[in-house]
């Protein structure tokens, strides 16, 4: 196993040399084809997983730093979410950054104001977790290279942005990464580690280039249980090794696919995957898909077998179903959603969402 940990007791800053400054990025959330779903020790996955990373749902985070007023060992900091003070996310930050002290030593030196916002509405009840995560990640390996200067590659820099951003959310390792992303450690991708997520864009075929993903909106009510519980679900699930077999294999399978430009591959696992994520969330007795999450996986299947297009499903942990097809569809496409799926969405919603470049410092 690769023994990284990026502790650095030297990135301390003399008092004295310390001025306030800030950063701002913008970073995506992904859409898994073959999911992380189970994990160990400090959020290392059980099995490989490979997403698109997306465009247009995204969290965009300003950090604000100064001095602390009164030195201490305490982490300082006040967030905003969409200009509210959100204490319950502020504990959650808190925790995060008290966590990174050892990689980050520059944490206990500052102030933070944190100032972030969502791109998707909040009611929404899509997973912000990748993308907030990743924004912040960002913007701490930023404040490092502002005052450090210690990055000499980009390369470097994404890797630990990477790095840190799994120690927030699992997931959240694939936003820092244009088009698609690899996480966890498989034969099949060179390269790839679990300690962090690798780009995967240069090997995509010209099929997947500009694939789109519209995010049908079944159920805006929180979710029923958090993606952390659902992973230590996996713990007592008598079915977890043969899951976590079938996504190493089904990697496999999608990073061939995804290479060759065979999408009908790539259809069969990427709705397995889905099923397959939530088939253990059934066996440990959570029913997280709503009759309109099935109504619609029904009508993608039947317009599929009508169309021949190449138009396929997946779901996260919760309702909300995602529809992944080539740009070349688009305008039939468009047609089926808006007459067929939409009215099964809340209020009509659905996000149209496209594959992304991954995060952008403003
Ligand atoms: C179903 O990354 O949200 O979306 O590491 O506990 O924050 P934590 O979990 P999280 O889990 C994501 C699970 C998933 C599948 C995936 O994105 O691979």
């Amino acid at each position: 196993m690769e023994n990284l940990n990026y502790h650095n007791p030297a990135l301390i800053i003399e008092s004295a040399n310390l001025q306030p400054g800030s950063t701002i990025w913008r970073s995506p959330s992904n859409i898994a084809i073959v999911k992380y779903w189970g994990k160990h020790g400090v959020q290392m996955p059980r099995n490989p997983s490979i997403s698109f990373t997306l465009e247009g749902a995204f969290t965009m985070t300003r950090v604000d730093y100064k001095p602390k007023e009164t030195p201490s060992n305490e982490v300082e900091l006040e967030l905003y979410f969409q200009e509210e003070r959100n204490e319950a996310f502020e504990a959650r930050v808190k925790k995060y950054f008290a966590s990174l002290t050892e990689i980050f030593p520059f944490i206990k030196q500052m102030s933070f104001k944190i100032q972030t916002a969502n791109s998707f509405p909040h009611s929404a009840g899509i997973a912000s977790s990748a993308s907030a995560m990743s924004a912040l990640a960002l913007c701490l390996c930023s404040i490092e290279d502002e005052l450090f200067k210690s990055f000499e590659t980009d390369e470097a820099f994404d890797q630990k942005a990477s790095y840190v951003a799994r120690l927030g959310s699992g997931s959240a390792c694939r936003s820092i990464f244009p088009t698609l992303s690899v996480w966890g450690k498989t034969s099949h991708v060179e390269g790839s580690s679990d300690l962090y997520g690798i780009g995967f864009a240069e090997q995509i075929h010209d099929n997947f280039k500009n694939f789109h993903d519209d995010i049908l909106i079944v159920s805006a009510e929180e979710k029923s249980v958090s993606s952390t519980a659902g992973h230590a679900l996996m713990e007592g699930n008598p079915f977890a090794e043969p899951r976590y077999n079938q996504a190493r294999k089904n990697l496999g399978t999608v990073v061939e696919a995804i290479k060759a430009g065979d999408l009908e591959t790539f259809g069969k696992i990427c709705e397995e995957e889905a099923l397959s994520l939530h088939a253990m969330m059934m066996n440990s007795n959570y029913l997280l898909m709503r009759p309109n999450s099935l109504k619609i996986m029904e009508l993608v299947r039947e317009y599929r077998r009508e169309t021949n297009h190449p138009i396929y499903f997946t779901l996260d942990a919760g309702p909300n179903v995602h529809l992944l097809y080539p740009e070349n569809i688009i305008t039939d496409v468009r047609v089926f959603v808006d007459e067929q799926l939409a009215p099964l969405c809340v209020e009509n919603y659905y996000i149209a969402d496209w594959v992304g470049e991954g995060p952008v410092q403003q």
